[in-house]
């Protein structure tokens, strides 16, 4: 069983806890102590996103960003909990303004610690720095069933969370 498995059947006994957020995130600090078992179990290539595992309560990511691309504006609509293990995860965070966008700050996870979004953030991601980052993402939903938007960077319009209108809407980081 590799530690990613066993680290999906910690988080789904939480997620049914009084106390889900709380108790994941307990489980993942606890991971990240060990970092590298986690940087071990990483193939180096393949897809940057795997889904480990979705069910109506969670749904678990592996989640590598390149430092070169900027990925679109889009919301979750559950809270998520951002565990970084190797690199550093920055988020660009906004607000819905009137009919478009308002960026209200800048978060970022380094390897071994943890950041949460709420279900209302509207986020674009990049590694910071010159390499990929690496992360377990937790959202407290059923993510990919979930009616989600895209935002248009150029006039914060909404968009259907498409993968056509994701791959467009990416931008390459100067
Ligand atoms: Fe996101």
């Amino acid at each position: 069983m590799s530690v990613f498995d066993t680290l999906v059947d910690r988080i789904r006994n939480e997620a049914d806890g009084p106390d889900p957020q709380g108790a994941v995130r307990a489980v993942l600090a606890e991971a990240l102590e060990q970092a590298e078992v986690l940087c071990d179990a990483t193939p180096a290539d393949g897809p940057d996103e795997i889904n480990l595992f979705e069910d109506g309560a969670v749904s678990i990511w592996r989640s590598r960003f390149q430092p070169d691309v900027i990925m679109p504006a889009h919301e979750h609509k559950v809270p998520v909990l951002i565990a970084c293990y190797s690199g550093a995860e920055t988020s660009f965070v906004y607000d819905r303004a009137g009919d478009g966008l308002r960026q209200t700050g800048t978060v970022t996870a380094r390897a071994g610690e943890i950041m949460d979004l709420p279900g209302d953030a509207i986020h674009m991601v990049t590694a910071e720095g010159d390499r990929p980052s690496q992360a377990v993402h937790v959202y407290f939903g059923p993510l990919t069933t979930l009616d989600r938007a895209l935002f248009d960077p150029d006039t914060g319009a909404a968009l259907p969370f498409t993968m056509e209108n994701f791959e467009a809407l990416k931008l390459p980081r100067a």
